[in-house]
């Protein structure tokens, strides 16, 4: 399994009180302006149509890597029952090139801990170390492999401490490809009768770029080719990186989304630019103007909206829904997840790592702060959440 910490905050081992960690073996021991309309006040099942982002129900659930809950994540599983559960908008997916050229669906190049690549012995050979975004990552990486290997592995659940049901579908899929992503988006519109929204991300566009690998051409021609690029068509995309969107933004039409990380994180491609600002300085009325001139959101981590205290406790909103409704933009934040280790530590239930705790609880909380939507690995309990809350 690889080494690279994730970039989720709230991606914590069992307890919440260690560094944040991968979401895998660290955690085993543990609307707004641009709609018009504040969080409370379009109700769910609102239309789906092609009328872009303000067709939208908000808050918006998306599914986090699919149903990352209860498949394994960026699975067509996942994607699959992140629809049949509710979800506004499937994150299909994460985005990462392959050796030729092609683009999968995986969080992060480095594949050992969400496929079996480790049980191929023709792949021995390929298992490395490498610097990624100045984490030193150990695995395998999807740009060490063509489309033609990588079709060959099999997903696995990337936590199985915490999701121990998952494993049942280890072996179960292949990795997607993004085309076949957008055709699969297609057909499921065709099937439900209703459109279906897709939040791919850019995955260390920086890191790629370096190796000849550049994303956002690949991705904004595979969108162009199926008549996906367009200010309303049924596709958000994000990055952590700024000049990723900025980059997108001259490249296609559709909606774009800012990630940002913890407040003194500082985006890889500002360091490797040597831009000195960091996610705190992006948060500020003027680094949220900025964005606004190229995006149409934000995506923080939920601990720039309610921060926590040292035990692990919400404390009080900040204003970032405010600034950022502010400034003309919506907030998407991550990440909602029903097992206690990742849920604030005033809404665990008892301390079993693969329990649920009061997660309708924190998402009713969440949802009060006036946020657009929310990444969610569990959006059937996201759309229930969602139901309380707009019905008062
Ligand atoms: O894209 C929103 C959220 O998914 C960002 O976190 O690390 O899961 O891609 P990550
Ligand atoms: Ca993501």
């Amino acid at each position: 399994m690889g080494t690279q910490e994730s970039q989720e905050s709230n991606e914590q081992a069992g307890g919440g009180t260690g560094r944040r960690a991968l979401l895998g073996a660290a955690v085993l021991g543990a609307g707004g302006a641009v709609l018009g309309l504040s969080g409370t006040a379009r109700a769910a099942g609102a239309g789906h149509g092609s009328g872009g982002l303000k067709s939208l129900p908000v808050p918006t659930v998306i599914g986090h890597r699919g149903a990352s809950g209860y498949r394994p994540e960026h699975t067509f599983g996942s994607y699959q029952l992140a629809l049949d559960l509710g979800a506004d908008i499937v994150e299909a997916g994460d985005l990462v090139p392959t050796k030729d050229g092609h683009i999968v669906c995986r969080h992060e190049p480095e594949i050992g801990g969400t496929t079996d690549v480790a049980d191929h012995p023709e792949f021995a050979g390929r298992k490395t170390t490498k610097v990624l975004d100045g984490v030193s990552t150990t695995g395998w990486f999807t740009e060490d492999f063509t489309l033609a290997e990588l079709k060959t592995l099999r997903a696995i659940e990337r936590i199985p401490a915490n999701r121990p049901h998952n494993t049942l579908y280890n072996g179960r899929w292949e990795i997607p490809t993004f085309e076949e992503v957008l055709k699969w988006q297609d057909e499921q519109t065709r099937k439900r009768g209703k459109q279906v929204w897709i939040y791919p991300e850019t995955k260390h566009p920086t890191y790629f770029r370096k190796l000849g690998l550049g994303l956002e051409e690949r991705v904004a021609k595979l969108l162009r080719k199926y008549g996906k690029d367009k200010k309303n068509s049924p596709v958000i995309l994000q990055s952590f990186e700024p000049t990723s969107i900025q980059r997108l933004n001259k490249l296609v039409g559709n909606p774009l989304v800012v990630l940002l990380s913890t407040a003194a994180s500082r985006p890889w491609d500002f360091v490797e630019t040597g831009d000195p600002r960091t996610v705190a300085d992006l948060i500020k009325p003027a680094g949220l103007a900025e964005i606004g001139s190229y995006a149409q959101g934000i995506g923080p981590t939920l601990d720039l909206v309610i921060p926590k205290d040292a035990s692990g406790n919400l404390t009080t909103p900040t204003t970032l829904v405010a600034d950022t409704h502010a400034a003309g933009l919506i907030l998407h934040p991550y990440t909602m997840r029903n097992e206690n280790p990742f849920l604030p530590a005033n809404f665990r239930k008892g301390t079993d790592v693969d329990a649920y705790g009061d997660s309708f609880g924190a998402f009713r909380t969440y949802f009060a702060t006036g946020i657009d939507g929310v990444f969610t690995d569990n959006p059937d309990t996201g759309v229930l959440a969602r139901e309380d809350f707009v019905n008062g």
